[in-house]
């Protein structure tokens, strides 16, 4: 049986611009299962940034529950920031590396916040080498590809070990070979253990989910299990998650 890492409970999200309410999200609710590889759908507008943001404690519910692993964090900033920072991470679109700084140290920094300089560089080497990126350990992002890039992103969001990996779009500003070596970092990662909640709209990005949840104006109307990600049957899970976009209307 698998174990609840993320309980959401009729979650709501408002929006107020002026005088006018928009509700995006509409009474949301679900689980996210520890070790599984969850992607949101839906179309442009139904909002799924809005409720990664908020399963990711980033944005604010208006109402209802999150829970992770079992404790809410609502209300103290104390315990919001413990979790932000040791917890969740996220990787964005582009993956915000800072120009200046090589991939060693892009992938450390934020480390030294919360732990000795010491572990935090044993832990980025390792990670670097785990992820085929420690010979470019010394370039800095105008020196790397654009998929080198989005790993360097994916290293560094996994140095704390998060409990939970959100990305939101995080292939879409690459090219089709970029984004199947971010992709590949993904699945290799989720095969390890890592939990991985991503938002995508890519038919291909989310053949990698063991679980496709489908959003419809700001509700989830429907939601597809998949077996994990094989190579070999490829063909056939595209079919079956198409013919569930399809039945979406997507
Ligand atoms: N900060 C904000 N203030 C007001 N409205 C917002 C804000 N952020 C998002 N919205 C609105 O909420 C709705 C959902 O937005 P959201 O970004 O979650 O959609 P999405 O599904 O991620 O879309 P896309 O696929 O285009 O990224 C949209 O109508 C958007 O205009
Ligand atoms: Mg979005």
């Amino acid at each position: 049986m698998k174990k609840t890492i993320i309980k959401a409970r009729d979650l709501c999200k408002e929006y107020r611009t002026g005088d006018t309410r928009q509700t995006v999200l509409n009474n949301v609710t679900i689980d996210i299962y520890e070790g599984d590889f969850t992607v949101i759908m839906g179309r442009s507008g139904s909002g799924k940034s809005t409720l990664l943001y908020c399963l990711s404690y980033m944005d604010q519910i208006t109402s209802g529950v999150i829970a992770l692993d079992g404790k809410e964090y609502i209300g103290s900033p104390k315990s919001l920031s413990e979790l932000c920072s040791k917890q969740i991470s996220f990787v964005f679109q582009s993956g915000n590396l800072l120009p200046d700084l090589t991939a060693f140290e892009n992938v450390a920094y934020p480390g030294y916040l919360a732990d000795s300089k010491k572990a935090v560089n044993a832990r980025t080497e390792e990670l670097l080498k785990k992820l085929s990126l420690d010979h470019i350990a010394d370039h800095h992002p105008n020196e790397m590809s654009g998929g080198e890039m989005q790993r360097v992103a994916i290293a560094r969001a996994l140095l704390k070990n998060p409990k939970v990996l959100f990305a939101d779009e995080p292939t879409g500003a690459l090219n089709s070979v970029y984004g199947k070596q971010a992709l590949d970092l993904f699945t290799q990662i989720n095969k390890e253990g890592q939990t991985i909640v991503m938002v995508t709209h890519d038919l291909k990005a989310s053949l990698r989910a063991n679980r496709i949840l489908y959003l419809s104006d700001g509700k989830i109307e429907a939601e597809l299990e998949l077996g994990e990600y094989e190579d070999d049957d490829l063909e056939k899970r595209e079919q079956k998650v198409y013919a569930f976009l399809q039945q979406q209307q997507w």
